[in-house]
């Protein structure tokens, strides 16, 4: 097979997604709670197969016009390592532009389930409702399989150019 084959293999086959994702656990933390507090950070389970995220982040110095986001995806090899490589983006200019391709996999995943949706300022609470694994499943497993195994996305989230507050997504991957 040629390499242009094989990367357009590669692009199309994951359009099937064949993976389970269940979240296994759901960390928020403020570094700083006269700037931001998490009075809502938790994950529902609605039956066996189905969980959900709900974070609400209540900011206290209002309006943010400007935000920097680090994502790092990690595996549990024991302990969470780092895995695939680290994304940094300001926050401002993506809602802006949407450019950033990986950027808006990620977006993409909790995008109809957050008052993030629009370009900066923001000038009220954040919040994420009900965000389900299948978000997840969809948008990931059309880009690449991922092993089965144990992973964890790391967010960081800063405003100018102070770390405000980390929030860290644990979950389970089961390929059927
Ligand atoms: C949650 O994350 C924060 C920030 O990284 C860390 O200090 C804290 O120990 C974590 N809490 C738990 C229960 O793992
Ligand atoms: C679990 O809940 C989800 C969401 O409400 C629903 O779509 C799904 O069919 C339910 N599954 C079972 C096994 O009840
Ligand atoms: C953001 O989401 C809200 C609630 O789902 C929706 O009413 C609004 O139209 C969305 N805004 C944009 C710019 O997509």
């Amino acid at each position: 097979m040629s390499k242009w084959l094989l990367v357009k293999f590669l692009l199309t086959l994951p359009m099937i997604c064949f993976c389970h994702v269940t979240f296994t656990n759901l960390n928020c933390s403020s570094y700083n709670l006269d700037f931001m507090s998490f009075p809502t950070c938790r994950i529902k389970a609605v039956n066996r197969t189905h969980k959900y995220i709900s974070i609400y982040a209540k900011l206290n110095q209002v309006p943010i016009v400007d935000a920097r986001v680090t994502i790092q995806f990690r595996r549990f090899d024991s302990g969470y390592k780092p895995f695939l490589y680290d994304l940094s983006y300001d926050g401002c200019k993506f809602m802006k532009t949407q450019k950033n391709v990986l950027v808006k996999t990620f977006y993409r995943t909790f995008q109809r389930n957050t008052n993030i949706n629009h370009t900066c300022p923001y000038d009220h609470d954040l919040i994420v409702d009900k965000l389900f694994t299948g978000n997840l499943e969809e948008e990931f497993g059309r880009f690449i399989i991922i092993p089965n195994g144990d992973y964890a996305i790391y967010t960081d989230w800063a405003t100018n150019k102070i770390s405000r507050a980390s929030v860290k997504i644990y979950l389970k991957i089961l390929n059927r």
